[in-house]
């Protein structure tokens, strides 16, 4: 439940002895101020009780009003009962709390008392009725004021074009992905195209890839030029063969971009083995898997590029597009920088082609902030997937559904994807009735995509990629879901296969 508190009850609340600010850290409610209500509190504050502000400000998130919001409260003399009003409305909380809910009008929102907020709470703690399969405003109360500070002061300098800011997000990403260096770009398929371009991959080239990925992956390398040729997947990870590869191989071959499905790395040793023996660029399509290892290291560092995503759906995702390509190579990472300012270097001056593959500086300030909170909220994501294994035991649906197994220490689960069979489209319909979240990535291998025609594959080249294609069912997994929640999840699998 998120909460906005009046500043009635805050002033209550700050002035009780000894500091009763219960509800603004009540383990169950996501409490929010306006940061109106923190100034006009203050005022009335003694000075022993403005002390407390600072620390209740730790626990609490504040919101602040537009100039529109304060405008549209100005509409009678209820000013404060019409702005806290507004900003709940406007924010989409859950309900005011107020010591006094007879001096509201508006009824957008519910006014309740903390007794009535408290009876609320003790009675519905348990009761789910549904699970988004990603709610991104649920992490606004632990990093909205965060990246608020990040946002203002791209703002105030009027740099948004890559600077300072995309610089900083930049040395922490590299930092994180234990590599030398990373270069900010407009998304995650940029990522992949600038990395193409900075190996040099263009008209006559072909990439071997899996068929079994988001589009980008395969589009990335038809837009630099080169030709995609596919490898079938290993059933368990979803992810590149190794012992496929050797024999697609040619002359013409010139990188290997495996693609760290769902979270979890590729079996990257025998990969980098064949790039290092056949002279192959190996460029990581790491774009669902920031903070996945393999063999204790991270994604992004196992091949010469990794190619990451900053799509808000990602485990760590942007406001809009980004993307980032991380690399210890310096001559990489001058050419990168270089493509990324259409080749630009010095300015105006091109000795070569690149693209407008900058990144915003808003985003980067985004990414910076968020990515304090990634190493917590991937423990989260590994801790549901570990409740949900143990669930689905319990409840002996283990012959029904394939769970997916941590192959590669460590799994990130931007994705928990479980195999249903020849079910799969039935249970994903029968789940969102029960409105669950629940969503098949991807439901056509790209081998079979009517655009790639021309590539000469047909229905059955790649028997595990169109298996998978059938049979996946990504599942509700982020760190914001509760165990009633993943409970909820089970319990209804459970009477779709079972009947009860
Ligand atoms: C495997 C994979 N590759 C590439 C991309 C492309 O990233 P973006 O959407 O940031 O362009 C995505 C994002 O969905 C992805 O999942």
């Amino acid at each position: 439940m998120e909460i906005l508190l009046h500043h009635d009850y805050l002033a209550q609340a700050l002035s009780r002895e000894p500091n009763a600010t219960d509800l603004c850290i009540t383990k169950n409610c996501k409490s929010w101020v306006a940061s109106t209500t923190v100034s006009s509190v203050m005022q009335k504050l003694s000075q022993e009780h403005r002390k407390k502000v600072k620390s209740l400000l730790a626990s609490l998130s504040v919101v602040t009003p537009t100039a529109g919001d304060l405008t549209e409260a100005l509409k009678d003399d209820r000013f404060e009962e019409n702005l806290t009003s507004i900003l709940a409305r406007n924010c989409g909380f859950d309900a005011v709390i107020s010591m006094n809910p007879e001096k509201f009008s508006s009824d957008d929102v519910p006014v309740i008392t903390p007794e009535e907020l408290q009876e609320k709470i003790n009675g519905s703690a348990d009761a789910v009725t549904g699970v988004k399969l990603l709610d991104i405003p649920a992490s606004y109360h632990q990093i909205l004021n965060d990246v608020e500070i990040e946002m203002a002061d791209t703002v105030r300098s009027g740099m948004f074009i890559l600077g300072s800011k995309v610089s900083e997000m930049e040395e922490k990403i590299a930092e994180y992905c234990q590599t030398k260096f990373a270069v900010g770009v407009s998304s995650g398929t940029d990522a992949l195209l600038i990395s193409l371009m900075a190996a040099g991959i263009g008209e006559g080239d072909e990439v071997i890839t899996s068929p079994y990925t988001f589009f980008a992956t395969a589009g990335s390398i038809i837009r630099a030029g080169a030709k995609p040729v596919f490898v079938d997947i290993n059933d368990v990870t979803f992810n590149l063969k190794a012992e496929h590869i050797e024999r697609c191989i040619t002359s013409r071959t010139r990188a290997i971009m495996p693609v760290h499905l769902y979270g979890q790395c590729a079996d990257m040793d025998p990969i980098v083995e064949l790039g290092k023996k056949h002279n192959l660029t190996v460029i990581e399509d790491a774009a669902q898997s920031i903070g996945s290892e393999y063999k204790n290291n991270r994604s992004g560092s196992l091949g010469d590029m990794g190619c990451f995503s900053f799509f808000p759906a990602k485990n760590l995702g942007a406001f809009g597009d980004g993307g980032v390509v991380t690399t210890s190579s310096e001559e990489l990472y001058e050419k990168l920088k270089i493509l990324r300012v259409h080749g630009s270097a010095p300015k105006y001056y091109h000795k070569i082609i690149g693209g407008n593959f900058r990144l915003d500086a808003l985003q980067a300030g985004v990414i910076k902030a968020k990515l304090n909170y990634l190493e917590s909220w991937t423990g989260k994501r590994r801790q549901n997937a570990t409740t949900y294994n143990q669930l689905f035991q319990q409840n002996a649906l283990t012959q029904y559904i394939q769970l997916p197994p941590e192959v590669f220490l460590r799994h990130v689960y931007n994705q928990y994807v479980i195999r249903a069979g020849n079910r799969r489209d039935e249970l994903r319909s029968f789940l969102n009735e029960k409105k669950i979240g629940c969503e098949i990535y991807y439901p056509l291998s790209l081998h079979v995509q009517e655009c790639f025609k021309s590539l000469g594959y047909k229905k059955g080249d790649f028997p595990e990629s169109e298996k998978a294609a059938d049979e996946t069912l990504a599942l509700p997994v982020s760190h914001e879901i509760t165990r009633s929640q993943q409970e909820y999840v089970v319990e209804n699998i459970r009477h779709f296969f079972l009947g009860n």
